[in-house]
């Protein structure tokens, strides 16, 4: 790894690791992080409930891997593992950042499931022998590492051949957080600053990472605006300009700008 993209990787694991995804949406300051109350608080907040697309793309995938082992990369509080452990699918749930870790790691606890590791690696260099894995999971990750290609071969490395690459939001451009975006870090949703690197690309450009992929899927998401409980110049414009005005285009037009990209692919 050259020493620019060291540099990168250390800037990232420093804001991921005190901000690990699911503390921003803590609005009770007597829940204690780790315990039981923590989990169901944020829970509503996390991805694959949050987003209900997710949660089809779990089920879907768990139902082709029972019994198979999949490599989750960037696995934040374990959320997503969880829904695969859950429906019998053996996983091994990792993050670049400890404190990701230490968390999944209690979450698995409290709910009693039994991974096969929650351990660090980092996407871009993952600790495992090729053709190690029959599924590799990232869902908002390889686009916030510093180097989307590389994270992406990667997986390809640690898959077995035939073994199936499931990323979820990719960030598009052109896109309507792509426009949010030029407006600098503020986040809209909570009272904290973006991560260092969100890369941004076209689909052709995403497409073009899955060499030595036959690509099965790649569907454009979040194409309706939320609801977002901040104020602030960018969360105003977000609120009461962008959404209205975004949320009434027919569903064909408000895709083109749709805000992600998952793509599911086969290792040939
Ligand atoms: C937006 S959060 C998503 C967390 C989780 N996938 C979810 O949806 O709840 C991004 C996660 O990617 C992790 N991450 C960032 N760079 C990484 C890298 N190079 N290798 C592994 N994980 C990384 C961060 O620590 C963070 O937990």
């Amino acid at each position: 790894m050259d020493e620019k993209l060291a540099l990168t990787v250390g800037d990232v694991h420093d804001y991921w690791n005190t901000h690990t995804l699911g503390l921003q949406y803590v609005t009770d300051r007597n829940v204690q992080p780790g315990t039981p109350e923590f989990f169901a608080h944020i829970r509503p907040w996390m991805n694959p409930y949050k987003f209900p697309w997710i949660m089809e793309r779990i089920d879907r995938e768990a139902q082709l891997l029972n019994g198979k082992h999949l490599l989750e990369i960037g696995c934040g509080m374990g959320y997503d593992s969880l829904e695969f452990l859950k429906r019998g699918v053996r996983v091994t749930a990792t993050d670049l950042t400890p404190n990701a870790v230490a968390i999944t790691r209690q979450h698995f606890d409290l709910e009693r499931v039994q991974a096969e590791a929650i351990q660090t690696a980092n996407a871009l260099d993952l600790p495992f022998t090729d053709n190690t894995f029959d599924a590799v999971w990232a869902n908002g990750v390889l686009h916030a590492t510093g180097d989307t290609r590389r994270a992406i071969q990667e997986a390809k490395r640690v898959l077995k051949p035939g073994g199936r690459a499931i990323i979820s939001h990719f960030y598009r451009k052109p896109s309507w957080m792509y426009l949010l975006h030029h407006l600098g870090r503020e986040n809209i949703e909570y009272k904290e600053e973006d991560p260092p690197v969100n890369e941004f690309y076209t689909e052709d450009e995403i497409l073009d990472f899955f060499q030595g992929f036959e690509v099965v899927e790649a569907v454009r998401e979040h194409y309706r605006l939320l609801l977002v409980r901040r104020s602030g110049l960018k969360a105003n414009l977000y609120t009461y300009v962008l959404r209205p005005m975004y949320n009434v285009l027919p569903e064909s037009v408000a895709k083109k700008f749709a805000y992600k990209l998952s793509v599911t692919a086969i290792k040939l």
